[in-house]
């Protein structure tokens, strides 16, 4: 991609009808991320498209660094916790089952884990590789309550389904929590 031409597209999908908007994204991301096999280049990318797009809190990726621990990846927003054990908060919950949690009020989920207080609804999207692993968390957070629905859940699986069909390259290993986090 030619860098004269990145900042427009990155578009403002605020306005648009919400389908539309994922399917806008979907194309802008198959020709922005054209060849590219770096996980974190892609989550960077993301990230970026998503947050300015809809103009999110926040959006990150939380990525397995071990077998039952998640640690911070590229976001876009105000610091976010560095570590996350699987089955803490709504990351945990959503790495633990492998599946696509959305909470419309944070404050009415058990351990959800408060890192913004203006946070009022999430969506947590698993990623997986192509041989089905599970690569890291998606995790999106608004201010508005109730902001994320059926229609995020199948925009979002739909548009990281880009990690399944990557050759993504291998990355580093294993390596301890840093601290003992929730
Ligand atoms: N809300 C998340 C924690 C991560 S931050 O909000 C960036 C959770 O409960 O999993």
């Amino acid at each position: 991609m030619y860098a004269g031409a990145v900042a427009e597209q990155t578009q403002d999908l605020r306005a648009a009808d919400r389908d539309d908007a994922y399917c806008t994204l979907a194309s802008t991301v198959e020709s922005v991320l054209a060849g590219v096999r770096d996980r974190y280049t892609a989550m960077a990318t993301f990230a970026a498209l998503l947050h300015h797009g809809f103009g999110h809190l926040w959006t990150g990726f939380y990525v397995v660094a071990g077998p039952a621990l998640l640690r911070v990846g590229p976001y876009q927003g105000t610091l976010g916790c560095l570590e996350i054990a699987f089955g803490r908060g709504v990351c945990g919950t959503a790495a633990e089952r492998r599946q696509t949690v959305v909470v419309g009020d944070v404050h009415a989920f058990p351990g959800h884990i408060s890192c913004d207080s203006r946070a009022r609804s999430e969506i947590v999207v698993p990623i997986l590789d192509r041989r089905g692993g599970l690569v890291a968390v998606l995790d999106i957070d608004s201010a508005e309550p109730a902001r994320f629905d059926a229609r995020d859940a199948a925009g979002l699986e739909r548009l990281v389904g880009w990690f399944a069909r990557a050759d993504l390259l291998p990355v580093n290993v294993e390596s301890p929590a840093v601290n003992p986090l929730p």
